[in-house]
């Protein structure tokens, strides 16, 4: 788990994981918690010969918004559906099943799915990264990827192996994101304050 890390797709080549190993990466990702058992999310995979179509789509979605940009640019939003060895778009539906699990609660079940996907990809040696943008709501990514209207693009999965490692991201420390709810006796009011009751362990990467 703190080996995860981001590796950029740029640098992410082949081999991409067999078919064993995506399937067990893939598995991962039912061991996420799911409200109401909706299975409010699912991944899209875009296969080498898909890629080329959805190069189009990233230079058509660049056009669209800056009709300016320039063949260079055009060019680079092409290659970025050509990066990494296994390239998957993760949707989340916002609306079948029970109404009442609501949108936030089907994202937080994704994003577990996602988690659950990078870290079987990192246990199995290979490097990944998300990568959202401007392009993941463009109609011509909707159509390409068949979405429904309440379908929503969260981010694209990429997984390859690490053409060349980086330095590890200094991680936050629990006492900078937990809080502690804490009641006063005497009022019988309760505060949250910010210092952790956890010991905070040194090092820890
Ligand atoms: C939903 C989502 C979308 C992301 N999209 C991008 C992106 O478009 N470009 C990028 O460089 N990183 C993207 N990231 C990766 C974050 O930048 C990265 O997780 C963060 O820098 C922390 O680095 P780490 O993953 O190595 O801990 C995304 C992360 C999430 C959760």
């Amino acid at each position: 788990m703190q080996s995860r890390q981001t590796i950029l797709p740029k640098r992410l080549v082949a081999p991409g994981p067999d078919t064993n190993q995506l399937e067990q990466i893939l598995e991962a990702a039912a061991s996420a918690p799911d409200h109401g058992q909706l299975l409010p999310w699912r991944f899209i995979v875009v296969p080498d010969n898909a890629r080329a179509r959805l190069a189009q789509v990233f230079a058509d979605a660049l056009l669209q918004r800056d009709a300016e940009a320039t063949p260079a640019q055009v060019a680079q939003a092409r290659e970025k559906a050509h990066r990494s060895p296994l390239l998957m778009l993760a949707v989340v539906d916002a609306q079948h099943g029970n109404p009442d699990i609501d949108l936030s609660e089907r994202i937080v079940s994704a994003g577990c799915a996602i988690q659950n996907v990078l870290l079987m990809a990192t246990a199995l040696g290979f490097g990944s990264a998300l990568t959202s943008g401007k392009a993941l709501k463009a109609q011509g990514l909707r159509t390409l990827f068949a979405l429904a209207p309440q379908d929503h693009a969260l981010c694209f999965i990429s997984i390859g192996t690490v053409l060349a490692a980086r330095p590890t991201r200094l991680r936050p420390k629990t006492s900078e994101y937990v809080h502690t709810l804490q009641v006063a006796e005497l009022q019988g009011t309760c505060t949250v304050v910010m210092e952790s009751t956890f010991t905070q362990r040194q090092g820890v990467r």
